[in-house]
């Protein structure tokens, strides 16, 4: 498939409405009725329910039992028009964001740190991530006079950690992950400079699953006097949960004293509606780094914790409550089935020769070939109405389990349409997945910009009416 015929495709997948909505790119003249845009709301709702609902998507929706989702509709409404940067107007906002913050430093080991652990409520693990670069970023400015600030990021870190880099005008040194996935610690110990301010670990990575050697790394960061940042995005609410149920899980969190920064994601195993996520430091002196404060603007003294000025107060609700009401039972209970789920998948995989797990993970399951084109037998899966996410050096492809898949059967189903998609691929050799060209020209360093402006191009195209 040339890159023409992907760029159809996916305009055609981006752009489903079309032809059989009506299209706004102006205002209407007059306001549409209420109940007809309720009506346009359903039925797309109805159309996009089915493939997340039923489990044939990767991540994306951690919870999603129906009456989960009533009950943070609930929230929401209750609180839309609660903005916590008015904290005068919605002090219940301020109580909600310091409560989720305790309960979540608490749940990554806040009793056992031996210094206080503070943080924030973000819009998502992006935002968290961000905000922690630009925390050490200003801190090692101020702190030890580093004009050419460097973090050192391994390969499967999260892209965010590239963005920041870009926006915060960052050095990354990336180094690489070994055989088995995890950040190499000598290549790590090695890239340490003057310039560094902090090194990342992840807790676990996006695309294997993998939890980083995070004790030897927070070491290492803490003989140097440098931060070490564990992104918890995925694991944070779902870790300490496997630990409990005697799954084998490294340290990851506040236990260890090298630890000086989380990033935990309340809208993915926090079950939260999505929009919030938490960041926390080791001590308040950190998270100043974090916060924004001027006395120079007319409009009058000005202060806020995080990127945005004004922020929904709603999602911040329903993250409390979700929390609240799940208890530490609730997360124990989705935990133990996801786990099993895993344990059933990994096992079915493990059973088909033409695919290879890659390592041994929790909950996020990644599979590759020797043999076959794997992006080929993704498509074949994407014709069957599956969403596995593609990964890239290597080719692989993996799940990251929820509580949709949590279900009696699903792991079952997955690894039997796993074996046709395999048998249909070997039957016919030759067979190219879509995606392969464009992850193939990601390995050329001259292709690499052209993907990137190809990707920027698809943004363009998500924005025209
Ligand atoms: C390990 C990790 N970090 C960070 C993020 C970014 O989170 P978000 O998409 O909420 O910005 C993700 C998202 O999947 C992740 O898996």
């Amino acid at each position: 498939m040339d890159v023409n015929q992907i760029i159809t495709e996916l305009q055609q997948s981006m752009k489903p409405y079309r032809q059989d909505y009506e299209t706004y790119a102006s205002l209407p003249q007059v306001g549409r009725s209420r109940e007809e845009i309720l009506e346009v709301m359903r039925t797309l709702y109805t159309k996009e329910e089915h493939k997340w609902r039923d489990g044939y998507v990767s991540g994306a929706v951690y919870h999603g039992d129906q009456e989960h989702i009533d009950f943070q509709n609930q929230v929401y409404a209750i609180n839309s028009q609660s903005n916590p940067l008015h904290f005068d107007v919605w002090p219940s906002g301020v109580k909600f964001e310091a409560e989720i913050v305790s309960m979540t430093a608490n749940m990554l080991g806040a009793g056992q740190a031996g210094d206080e652990i503070v943080g924030t409520v973000t819009s998502g693990g992006t935002e968290s991530i961000l905000l922690a670069m630009k925390t050490y970023r200003d801190w090692g400015r101020d702190k030890k006079g580093i004009a050419q600030p460097e973090m050192i990021v391994p390969t499967t870190a999260h892209a965010a950690f590239d963005k920041a880099s870009q926006y915060f005008d960052i050095k990354m040194v990336r180094i690489p992950v070994g055989d088995d996935f995890r950040a190499d610690v000598e290549a790590t110990r090695a890239a340490i400079n003057p310039n560094t301010v902090v090194i990342v670990g992840s807790a676990p990575p996006f695309p294997h699953g993998i939890v980083d050697p995070i004790q030897e790394l927070s070491e290492l960061a803490r003989s140097h006097g440098i931060g070490f940042h564990t992104d918890a995005c995925l694991g944070g609410f779902i870790l300490p949960w496997a630990e409990k149920l005697g799954y084998p899980v490294p340290p990851f969190d506040f236990r260890l004293p090298g630890v000086t920064s989380i990033s935990a994601d309340t809208h993915k195993y926090g079950y939260a509606a999505k929009g919030t996520s938490v960041v926390m430091y080791r001590g308040r002196e950190l998270r100043h780094y974090q916060f924004y404060a001027t006395t120079e603007w007319p409009g009058g003294l000005y202060f806020s914790p995080t990127l945005a000025g004004s922020r929904p107060g709603a999602l911040s609700a329903a993250c409390w409550a979700a929390m609240v009401s799940l208890g530490e039972q609730g997360y124990l209970d989705a935990a133990r089935r996801i786990l099993q789920t895993a344990d059933t998948l990994k096992a079915g995989i493990r059973g088909i020769p033409e695919l290879r797990l890659l390592g041994d993970p929790l909950f996020v399951i990644a599979f590759a070939s020797d043999e076959l084109d794997i992006y080929a037998v993704s498509d074949y899966l994407g014709k069957m109405g599956w969403s596995l996410n593609g990964l890239q050096l290597p080719p692989a492809l993996h799940i990251a389990l929820t509580v949709r898949h949590a279900q009696p059967g699903f792991a079952e189903r997955l690894v039997v349409d796993l074996q046709e998609a395999v048998a249909y691929v070997k039957e016919h050799p030759g067979m190219q997945g879509s995606l392969t060209p464009v992850y193939g020209m990601t390995s050329n360093i001259y292709a690499k910009g052209a993907v990137a402006e190809f990707l920027k191009g698809l943004l363009d195209m998500a924005f025209e009416v």
